[in-house]
């Protein structure tokens, strides 16, 4: 989850409380399973587009706390069930 200002601007405070929230960890922390690790970085290059959550190797930009937390929902539910990488709906 980028933190830098222009995301932080956007409301990636919010986005990054309702990952957590779904996931069940805070920040720097990996939830139960060892599928999902939440960190914090700075700027991913987007900042127009913020607030901007990296998954693996994909960025999903525009998000909100409501945007993120059905996709993080469907993002555990599918990596829970498959051993392929996760992926964001
Ligand atoms: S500030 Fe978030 S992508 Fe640049």
């Amino acid at each position: 989850m980028c933190r830098t200002l222009s995301c932080a601007l956007l409301g990636a405070e919010c986005v990054t409380a309702e990952i957590a929230s779904q996931l069940g960890i805070g920040v720097g922390e990996t939830d139960r399973d060892g599928m999902f690790t939440l960190v914090e970085v700075e700027c991913l290059g987007a900042c127009d587009r913020g607030p901007v959550v990296m998954v693996n190797d994909a960025w999903h930009e525009c998000q909100t706390a409501e945007s993120v937390g059905s996709c993080s929902t469907a993002c555990a539910r599918t990596a829970r069930s498959s051993s392929a990488g996760v992926t964001w709906p």
